[in-house]
């Protein structure tokens, strides 16, 4: 699992540009799906059985990263935000661009002692060379970090969420048998505002959804007031910023974890949503709940989960998947 998540983490693909990560992912799960298509915005839609409930899993391929919006003459470059982009984790960070150009991030006026905003940084490609880095206007970067290990720890970039789309394809691999039609949907464009999750849902007209996505931690110092730690196993939303999860369904996922003696814990999320938010208002309504993994530093190149919570998380998802899915 672990040359998974360093292989996925480490893959280029701001949002509205996932085609790298879908060509990986496709490749993964070959051979675990009965069926496999790609839907008209990208969203890579993968079906496993027939028959019983209709539930649509979503997990989302992009990561947040930045677009550049001007070069002046020094070729200095000015950037719009990809996603939730923090300034506080811009200033001497890397970012690479698609052809695999790295691209160093500063802001004006070095020796700043406060933050400054967005607009002040800028991204430095410079070579040195007559040659230019073939890059400009138009281009996406994402950030640039490769993934390490701390003992029960995973740290890395794009952990939101590509350690969602691991869980998802981990399950896959798991689930032996289903009674239930299900469509594992890795999504495009979610850290934009879930643009991908809606049409496919739309499309898949699932019956129940489920979100696989991180949440944050309130186990560092002098952090929110909140109850979810690392090492505590999978979260069960209960409610994010965007979203309610009807009480049969968190039921449901508490009684399948408190059965098989999965590790969970309740998510409360101040702030913050993910794809199950834009299932559960995309048709008439479907109603969807939301397995999260505890993740440490969100939007930062060292995003850090444990991997017991990734396990319990798949392990969870497994038992609601093989068993009735009665609400
Ligand atoms: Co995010
Ligand atoms: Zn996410």
């Amino acid at each position: 699992m672990k040359e998974l998540i360093k292989k996925l983490t480490e893959a280029w693909g701001p949002s509205g540009c996932e085609h790298k990560v879908r060509g990986l992912i496709a490749e993964e799960v070959r051979g675990l799906a009965d069926e496999v298509r790609t839907d008209p915005l990208g969203n890579l839609i993968c079906r496993k059985g027939s028959g019983g409930a209709k539930v649509m899993i979503a997990a989302h391929m992009d990561e947040i990263g930045l677009m550049v919006s001007h070069v002046d003459e020094k070729g200095f470059m000015r950037f719009v935000p990809i996603g939730g982009l923090r300034s506080v984790a811009l200033y001497g960070n890397r970012v690479y661009f698609e052809n695999g150009v790295v691209g160093t991030i500063s802001a004006e006026g070095e020796g700043w002692r406060t933050t400054p905003d967005r607009e002040k940084f800028y991204i430095d490609v410079s070579t040195g060379a007559e040659a230019g880095p073939g890059v400009g206007v138009g281009d996406a970067a994402a950030f640039w970090r490769e993934m390490v290990e701390r003992g029960n720890r995973i740290v890395a970039k794009a952990l939101d969420d590509r350690i969602g789309c691991v869980v998802g394809i981990e399950a896959m691999r798991k689930l032996a048998k289903t009674d239930h039609e299900i469509y594992f949907v890795f999504t495009v464009q979610e850290e934009v505002g879930l643009r991908g999750a809606r049409p496919a849902a739309f499309g898949v007209e699932p019956d129940i959804g489920i979100s696989l996505d991180v949440t944050s931690t309130g186990d560092t110092p002098k952090d929110d007031k909140m109850t979810v730690e690392l090492g505590k196993g999978a979260a069960i939303k209960v409610r994010d910023g965007g979203h309610i999860v009807p009480p049969a369904i968190k039921n449901l996922m508490v009684k399948r974890a408190e059965e098989a003696g999965i590790p969970y814990q309740l998510e409360v999320l101040p702030g913050g949503t993910t794809d199950a938010a834009g299932i559960q208002l995309s048709r008439a309504g479907i109603p969807s709940g939301c397995i999260s993994i505890p993740t440490r530093y969100l939007h930062t190149v060292s995003e850090t989960v444990d991997i017991g919570d990734v396990q319990a998380c798949v392990d969870l998802l497994v038992e609601i998947l093989s068993k009735p899915i009665e609400l």
